[in-house]
């Protein structure tokens, strides 16, 4: 990319963060308009290098396009004669991501020879291990050769990787191959299964959760609108998961939902659920007719004895399925592999199973995962691969208990770490946001606000510990200069 279009997109990614603003952009200009900006059009969208890589769907447009603005005026702009949809309407102004990247952008501008250093996206940025890469290298050579080319392959994903992927983390727990179901990674899954469930059901989520839960459910329209007073959005059930809880929401207090998206080990707070905790959400769902979509993209990260999937619960494959990924465990971020396993036993409330509409949904809206990413996938969970992704694993453990020890000698409480690659930090009675701030001005280093995460993440900031170990120990050496 030549210097010009560096600059452009750089300093251009921050409007797009202006663009993504302005959620009413009606109330700025007389009639509807398909794009925004600074009140300027003939708008162009350029792919940039992709500042944050988290969180929900339309953050990942924004993050993907920058909006150049070439002199002409909004009114000028042709429109078409289409509504834009009310539930993407809903969604509201400073998405996390790319207001973190609008803020970042703007201090490396003001401070043009920091060196400034990520933890905060939750981006791996290790190398994937040898043993996997070759295996996709092979399989990529092959497709040039008339006997190894292959095509669409099967929707619910290749039948050997299926089968490996149930015997490597669902051994003896009666997930079986023709239960899996092979995706571009999980994020995509969560979107696909909101298609599945409809615009009609109650959700419920933990608060603070990874935002994908929160925003695909709105694009749905299972939502209401945002509650500015309480940073929420109506006919969500939000699961408060605080310190004093254990981040474990009280059950008590939830109100029933058709869906219950749950995390463990959690983002963003870093904690697991224990046993006896998932046994009571089990139970929780059974005796509300529920469906939990378990999320455990971290699973392997857990070093104590927590489960790392809901299915080690008597009774889940009635009312849970749970999505995971490749991502964390391989350096897969990019690659894009995850899946989808959905027992036999779960069924809706007409006795159909809800495997057989997921099914349909795959055949539908997508057409398998890459060939190359699954003999990737396959080779990750081969024993060598398997050993090589707790190698990656245990390298971003390594830095995360440099950051908690950073943290607990300067006095901070922290939290999570132990059970996941992610550190919440807190910082009672501050604003996340200005956290956040003081931290990047003082120190050059992105965070994540806790606040981005939903209402429960207020007071605390998520440091990530995917990073080169050079950057997290940089990092820790800045922390304890401005907390010392
Ligand atoms: C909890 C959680 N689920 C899902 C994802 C998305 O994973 P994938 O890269 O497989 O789409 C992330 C990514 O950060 C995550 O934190």
């Amino acid at each position: 990319m030549s210097a010009i279009h560096q600059n452009v997109s750089t300093s251009l990614s921050a409007s797009t963060s202006t663009f993504l603003s302005h959620n009413n952009l009606n109330s700025l200009r007389p009639s509807h308009v398909s794009v925004a900006g600074r009140m300027s059009a003939v708008v162009i969208c350029v792919a940039t290098p992709s500042a944050e890589k988290t969180g929900a769907s339309l953050l990942s447009l924004s993050n993907h396009f920058s909006i150049l603005t070439v002199g002409a005026t909004f009114d000028e702009a042709y429109k078409t004669n289409v509504a834009r949809n009310e539930n993407l309407a809903k969604l509201q102004a400073g998405y996390l991501f790319p207001e973190i990247a609008r803020r970042r952008n703007a201090h490396i501008a003001k401070n043009p020879d920091a060196k400034v250093i990520s933890l905060g996206i939750g981006d791996t940025t290790e190398p994937i291990p040898e043993v996997i890469t070759s295996a996709m290298s092979k399989r990529s050579e092959v497709l040039s050769t008339v006997s190894g080319y292959s095509g669409y392959g099967a929707e619910q994903g290749e039948q050997k990787l299926r089968a490996a992927i149930a015997s490597t983390y669902y051994a003896g727990l009666g997930i079986e191959e023709n239960d899996i179901f092979v995706s571009d990674g999980a994020k995509s899954d969560i979107s696909r299964l909101q298609v599945l469930f409809g615009s009609n059901v109650t959700m419920a989520v933990q608060d603070p959760s990874y935002p994908a839960y929160v925003d695909s459910s709105v694009i749905l329209g299972q939502t209401g609108l945002f509650q500015k007073d309480v940073e929420k959005y109506a006919n969500i059930e939000y699961m408060r998961c605080t310190p004093e809880n254990g981040f474990f929401p009280d059950l008590s207090t939830v109100g029933r939902t058709d869906i219950i998206f749950f995390c463990s080990p959690n983002n963003p707070t870093g904690s697991a659920a224990s046993r006896d905790q998932l046994t009571k959400l089990v139970q929780f769902a059974k005796e509300n007719g529920s469906i939990i979509v378990y999320d455990s993209a971290y699973a392997m990260y857990v070093s104590d004895d927590s489960p790392r999937s809901i299915f080690e619960i008597p009774g889940a494959k009635e009312v849970a399925l749970e999505v995971s990924s490749f991502s964390k465990y391989a350096g897969f971020t990019g690659v894009r592999l995850g899946w989808t396993a959905i027992p036999k036993e779960l069924h809706y409330s007409d006795g159909f199973p809800v495997a057989k509409d997921f099914n349909r949904i795959v055949c539908t809206c997508f057409n398998g995962a890459s060939n190359i990413a699954q003999a990737g996938g396959l080779a990750c969970v081969s024993p060598e691969g398997i050993k090589a992704m707790h190698e990656v694993v245990g390298f971003y453990k390594e830095n995360t208990a440099i950051i908690v020890d950073t943290f607990n000698s300067l006095g901070f409480k922290v939290y999570g770490g132990k059970n996941a690659p992610y550190v919440w930090v807190h910082f009672p009675g501050r604003s996340s946001w200005d956290v956040f701030s003081e931290i990047l001005e003082k120190t050059h280093v992105v965070t994540t606000p806790g606040s981005g995460f939903g209402p429960g993440g207020e007071g605390f900031v998520r440091v990530s510990a995917f990073g080169h170990r050079e950057n997290v120990l940089e990092a820790c050496r800045r922390f304890k200069e401005l907390y010392k």
